[in-house]
C-alpha cells in the first residue's frame, strides 16, 4: 500500500491500464509482422510458434523494455524490436518449462500447453525456433535504424548472457535439481534471480541502453530491475499457492506437488507477501532521481506486486 503513495496521482490505475494496452498493441503488431505466417512451411512449426507467442501473455518484459527506454528520455519506436526479441525468448522458455521433462504442466494462459497441442517434438522445436529468431532479429540492422552497431552488438550480448547457462537456463537447472530437497534462502534467491529476475533486469536496462542511458541511469535501473525481478517470481510462487486457476490460466498447486523450492514453501505466504512488498518499495526508491518519465516503471512495480495473474 505504501508504495502507491510514491506514484504520481497522474499515473494511477486507468493511466497504467491505457499504457499497458498501448505498449502491448505495439509489441503485438511487431511480432505479428515479424514472425512467419502460419501458412508458411513447415506449417505445424509456425502454427506452434504463433500459438505460444499470441496466447495472451501479459507482455511485461517488453513493456519493461519500453518503460526503461522512456525513463531515460527515449521513445518506444527505437526499442520495440528489442522488446519483441525479449518476448520471443520468454515465450520459448515457457514452452520448454511446461514440457514433461521439466515442470510437466498441461495448461498455460488458460489453454493447453504447446506440447499438449502439437506434441513434444514440435514444442521443443518451436521453442528452439523462437529463441533463434530472437537473435536473428537483434542482428537485423534494418530494425535498429540509428542505433550504433557496436552498442547493438553489446546489447545482443547482454540478452544472450541473460538467457544462457549462468542466468536463465542455469536458474532453471537449479530449480529442477532442487525439487524435493530442502533449500535455504540464499539458494532459493539464486534460483529466482536467475530463472526469472535477470531477464527482467535486462528487459529494463537494455531498452534504456539503446536510448543513450548513462552509467548512473543504468545503476539505478539495474537496482530497480533486480528488486522487481525477484518480486515478480515471489508473486508467481504466491499465486501458485493462492491464485485462482481461471485468472492465472495455469494450474495452481503445481509447485507443491512437484516439491519446488518456493518462497511460500520456505517462508509461508504472509512473510512472502512482506518480502514482495519490501522489494516493491525498494524498486520504487531506486527511481527517486528520475522524474515523471519513470512513472510507468513505478506504477508497474506496484501493479505486479498486486497482480492476480
Ligand atoms: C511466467 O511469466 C513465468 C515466470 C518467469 C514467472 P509471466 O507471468 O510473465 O507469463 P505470461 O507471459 O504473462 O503468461
Ligand atoms: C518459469 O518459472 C521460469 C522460466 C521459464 C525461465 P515457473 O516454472 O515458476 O513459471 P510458471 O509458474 O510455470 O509460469
Ligand atoms: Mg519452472
Ligand atoms: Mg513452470
Ligand atoms: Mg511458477
Amino acid at each position: 500500500v505504501k508504495a502507491h503513495r510514491d506514484i504520481s496521482p497522474g499515473f494511477g490505475g486507468p493511466a497504467l491500464k491505457a499504457y499497458l494496452n498501448a505498449k502491448t498493441a505495439k509489441v503485438n503488431a511487431f511480432l505479428d509482422s515479424y514472425l512467419p505466417e502460419e501458412t508458411r512451411a513447415p506449417e505445424t512449426l509456425h502454427r506452434a510458434m504463433r500459438y505460444s507467442v499470441f496466447a495472451g501473455g501479459k507482455r511485461i518484459r517488453p513493456i519493461f523494455t519500453v518503460a526503461g527506454a522512456e525513463a531515460v528520455g527515449g521513445c518506444e519506436d527505437r526499442v520495440i524490436p528489442l522488446a519483441a526479441a525479449i518476448e520471443l525468448i520468454h515465450a520459448y522458455s515457457l514452452i520448454h518449462d511446461d514440457l514433461p521433462a521439466l515442470d510437466d504442466d498441461d495448461y498455460r494462459r488458460g489453454r493447453l500447453s504447446s506440447h499438449k497441442v502439437f506434441g513434444e517434438a514440435i514444442a521443443i522445436l518451436a521453442g528452439d525456433a523462437l529463441l533463434t529468431k530472437a537473435f536473428e532479429l537483434l542482428a537485423d540492422r534494418r530494425h535498429f535504424d540509428g542505433v550504433d552497431p557496436a552498442l547493438l552488438l553489446d546489447v545482443a550480448k547482454q540478452v544472450g548472457h541473460t538467457a544462457g547457462s549462468t542466468c536463465m537456463v542455469g536458474g532453471q537447472v537449479v530449480d529442477l535439481e532442487s525439487e524435493g530437497k530442502e533449500v535455504d534462502l540464499p539458494l532459493l534467491e539464486y534460483i529466482h534471480v536467475n530463472k526469472t529476475g535477470n531477464l527482467i533486469v535486462t528487459s529494463v536496462t537494455s531498452g534504456a541502453r539503446l536510448c543513450g542511458a548513462n552509467a548512473g541511469h543504468l545503476r539505478r535501473l539495474t537496482r530497480y530491475g533486480e528488486c522487481v525481478g525477484l518480486m515478480f517470481q515471489i508473486t508467481d510462487d504466491i499465486l501458485d499457492v493462492e491464485g485462482a486457476r481461471d485468472a492465472m490460466g495455469k494450474e495452481a498447486g503445481a509447485d507443491q506437488i512437484r516439491g519446488k523450492a518456493t518462497f511460500p514453501g520456505l517462508l509461508g505466504v504472509s512473510e512472502s507477501r512482506e518480502r514482495a512488498a519490501e522489494l516493491t518499495e525498494r524498486a520504487i526508491e531506486s527511481l527517486q532521481d528520475f522524474g515523471r518519465e519513470a512513472d510507468p516503471l513505478r506504477a508497474l512495480a506496484a501493479y505486479l506486486r498486486d497482480r492476480d495473474r
